[in-house]
């Protein structure tokens, strides 16, 4: 009996004692990996254009309701139409990309910021950098629409 509680003593002892090296070994761990991490961490904080969300006036996520709204996307159709077609179809590409699916590509805040701020997405978004390599180098217009405008219009492209 004496023994056997002798034994779970040192059992104990020497959980305790893994357990306490074990953390010391990660606490090293983690302050190395830090130290490591230094400079890759601090380039990437002079890129904050390199957010899913882009860059612009959007800051917050916006969230898409599962359902379309057909009535706000009827809205963004008739402002589709005045605004967006000299530049884009929605079937196929044009002097700029078909929008066709642009939701499983981007992050809605996205492209309400692509939308709403081209010239700086252009400017300081990677993603977007390149679509304008790709489109010849085409500016896309700032249509100076309020994001209201935007948010139909993006209801209306999720109907593609
Ligand atoms: C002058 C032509 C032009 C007009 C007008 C225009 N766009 Fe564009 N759009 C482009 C081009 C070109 C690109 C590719 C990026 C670039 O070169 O700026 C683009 C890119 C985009 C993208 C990114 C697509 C992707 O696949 O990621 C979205 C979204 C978009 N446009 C939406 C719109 C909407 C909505 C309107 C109307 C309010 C509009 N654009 C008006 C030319 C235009």
């Amino acid at each position: 009996m004496k023994y056997h509680l002798l034994f779970s003593v040192l059992m104990l002892a020497s959980t305790f004692g893994l357990v306490f090296s074990a953390c010391g070994g990660n606490t090293t761990a983690a302050s190395d990996s830090t130290t490591e991490t230094e400079e890759p961490q601090s380039m990437i904080e002079d890129e904050p254009e390199a957010s899913p969300f882009g860059v612009g006036p959007v800051q917050e996520e916006i969230v898409l309701p599962e359902e379309i709204d057909q009535n706000l996307a009827a809205k963004g159709k008739e402002l589709y139409g005045q605004k967006c077609v000299a530049c884009h179809n929605p079937e196929r590409d044009l002097i700029g990309p078909s929008q066709k699916g642009v939701f499983e590509r981007r992050h809605p805040t996205w492209v309400m910021n692509m939308i709403l701020n081209p010239e700086e997405m252009v400017k300081k978004d990677p993603v977007a950098r390149e679509l304008f390599e790709k489109y010849n180098k085409v500016m896309m217009t700032n249509m100076n629409l309020t994001r209201e405008e935007a948010r139909a219009i993006m209801e209306y492209v999720r109907t593609f």
